[in-house]
């Protein structure tokens, strides 16, 4: 969670700062600071709310300084006030400190420098690792890095941190474990952030931090050194993002953009790996591995939230397609149990950002237990794709709305691809059905396509049920794991209390939820399962439930019996979530913006879920 940004060099800090906690924006947004340089003196200046709220208080005003840092703030620790808001002071009020994470260990800490006189203004445990930073250098008469680099070593928990200092203008330090930051190394200027996206548009070198090193701009140059002072060289990569997919190109949202997107997206993950004509799969950080992968007794994949819902997908793509036999696990409860991982096991991480602390830790824990790790993650550098043994980008490209609409489908896709090429090396699918599953892959984008134009009717529907208070998603087979994102989408950005359940099992409970206030969705593309969830719709209208159907485009049968329909074009039922899933999202979208919903950063939620 929280968005760090800070910058020495020759540009105006503040303006700098601001433009890039708006693009950091996505990962907190209760409450923002920055922290300046100003006539010699270190000013911190914060405020409650969007990050638009601190710039306005600050309109006119000349804030003066060639370096500084700043946060946007997701809470764990106090509430969302300007006082809990970050940077926070150390005793002195000589150091500043920004930092993302949890210091688990922060009450000991704290008790023991009250004791000594320290005065505490905040609740967060980021302020109790300055103070300590400050005892330390106070009591050792170290140099602030030794002193940073001490307390850190006595530091349980999460953190990317950087510190200012009165006494050494044109000094940063820089440190993490587990929460991500990337530096930025600009012509006689840095920068830190949280992810690149406040770099790019200065300079596409960067150096992606590593876990318990600690970066040092002093006298315009970069150093990196280990906790226990050991000297890394800096190890400098170019960013191939560009600043137009972080931007809103005409969208009212960035979730609208990234929905609109799918089919470049979908494209984009299959870019260079699938090609139909040549009968060509090839994913290149796959190819050391489907051997393993092939003779794998076990596939365990581990996820959060929409990522666990690919999971799903891919679950059945695996066992249908290559006969593997696969459990999907929400990492957060794989870590903590004590999981049986066997030899020739392969666990497979899913994640967006690639920052998930429950998925990092997850994997932590399997490569432990000697599994191979592959990792599905989109964010490139990022601490998960970092961590696995082996993997494949989804390459979306930025994913900014916090519901996740692109990532999701180019996870699916890319799991698509795996299973395929899996399947092909065990044997277990034909060559024909392998070609007419490439063939089917490459149409995906163009179908998606039909599918967004769809969108007037959907909007229509969505204006129907804009005040709707539950919603019940419904589908079988492949569509299930769809019937749960679209559930899951609905909740977040519209706070609609809507479930997902795989439609047979309805009569086994939220059949009782069914009248004529409730609105139903229906997955019900014709696959394997039709006459069945026809058969479940008739269940839900005899108890006047009011059915949105997704069906297959002239299908006649269901429209027939239904409220209202969306169409999806036809593909292989291997594919299905890929076309399904969008009407889901788009509705969700819909009604969030009629109920003047904030699309983009829904309340309570973060895109990068940092803490556990
Ligand atoms: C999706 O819309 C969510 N905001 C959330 O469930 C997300 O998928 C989850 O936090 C996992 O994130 P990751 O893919 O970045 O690991
Ligand atoms: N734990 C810190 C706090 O509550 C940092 C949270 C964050 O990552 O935004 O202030």
């Amino acid at each position: 969670m929280c968005g760090i940004v800070a910058y020495v060099g020759n540009r105006d800090a503040f303006p700098l700062i601001i433009k890039g906690l708006k693009r950091l924006e996505y990962r907190g947004y209760d409450s923002s600071g920055i922290a300046l340089l100003e006539e010699s003196q270190l000013k911190i200046y914060k405020k409650k709310g969007k990050v638009s709220e601190l710039e306005d208080q600050h309109t006119g005003k000349d804030r003066k300084s060639t370096i500084g840092i700043g946060h946007t703030r997701w809470a764990t620790h106090g509430e969302p006030n300007d006082v809990n808001a970050h940077p926070h002071y150390s005793n002195n009020r000589k150091l500043a400190i920004i930092h993302n994470g949890i210091i688990e260990n922060y009450a000991t800490i704290k008790q023991n420098l009250i004791k000594k006189g320290h005065v505490f203004l905040s609740d967060t445990d980021t302020e109790v690792l300055v103070h300590f930073i400050e005892d330390i250098q106070q009591e050792t008469g170290n140099s602030l890095e030794d002193a940073v680099k001490l307390a850190l070593r006595e530091v349980v928990g999460a953190y990317a941190i950087v510190v200012m200092s009165v006494d050494h203008p044109g000094q940063l330090i820089a440190a993490r474990k587990g929460s991500p930051l990337v530096i930025g190394v600009g012509e006689n200027e840095f920068f830190f952030a949280s992810d690149a996206t406040p770099i790019i548009e200065y300079t596409k070198d960067v150096v992606y931090l590593d876990d318990y090193e600690v970066a040092m701009i002093r006298d315009g140059k970069l150093t990196i050194q280990n906790l226990d002072n050991t000297q890394t060289i800096p190890y400098i990569q170019k960013l191939e993002m560009e600043l137009e997919t972080i931007e809103k190109g005409g969208y009212e949202h960035f979730m609208l953009k990234e929905i609109f997107e799918q089919p470049r997206s979908i494209g984009d993950s299959m870019r260079g790996r699938v090609k139909a004509d040549d009968a060509h799969l090839h994913l290149g950080g796959l190819s050391n591995y489907l051997d393993k992968l092939a003779e794998a007794k076990r596939i365990v994949i581990i996820g959060c939230g929409t990522s666990w819902h690919a999971g799903l997908v891919a679950e059945y793509l695996f066992e249908e397609l290559a006969r593997i036999n696969v459990e999907v696990e929400y990492a957060s409860e794989f870590r903590y149990r004590n999981p049986i991982i066997k030899e020739k096991d392969i666990v497979i991480a899913i994640s967006q950002s690639g920052e998930t602390a429950d998925t990092l830790a997850a994997i932590e824990l399997a490569k432990a237990k000697g599994a191979t790790i592959f990792g599905v993650c989109n964010v490139v550098g990022s601490s998960i794709a970092r961590a696995t043994h082996a993997g494949a980008y989804t390459h979306a490209g930025p994913e900014i709305g916090v519901a996740s609409t692109k990532a999701f489908t180019a996870q699916v896709t890319v799991l698509t691809q795996i299973a395929i090429a899996v399947a092909k090396r065990k044997g277990t699918i034909s060559e024909e059905m392998y070609r007419q599953l490439l063939v089917e892959l490459e149409n995906i984008p163009a179908k998606v396509e039909r599918v967004l134009e769809n969108a007037s009717t959907i909007k229509e529907i969505a204006y129907i049920f804009t005040y709707a208070r539950n919603f019940l998603y419904l589908g079988r087979g492949l569509n299930f794991p769809v019937a749960l994102e679209g559930a899951l989408k609905l909740k977040e950005i519209s706070y609609i209390h809507a479930e997902g359940y795989p439609a047979a099992e309805m009569k086994h409970g939220p059949i009782a939820l069914i009248d004529e206030d409730m609105p139903v969705v229906f997955l019900a593309t014709k696959d394997g399962s039709y006459e069945k969830i026809i058969s479940n719709i008739q269940e839900v209208k005899a108890r006047k439930g009011r059915v949105i159907a997704i069906v297959t485009e002239g299908d006649t049968l269901i429209p027939a019996m239904v409220d209202f329909v969306i169409e999806v074009p036809k593909t292989h039922e291997m594919l299905t979530p890929l076309l399904s899933v969008i009407p889901l999202q788009l509705l969700s979208y819909y009604i969030a913006v009629m109920r003047g919903r904030n699309v983009d950063q829904p309340r309570n939620l973060a895109k990068s879920v940092t803490v556990e």
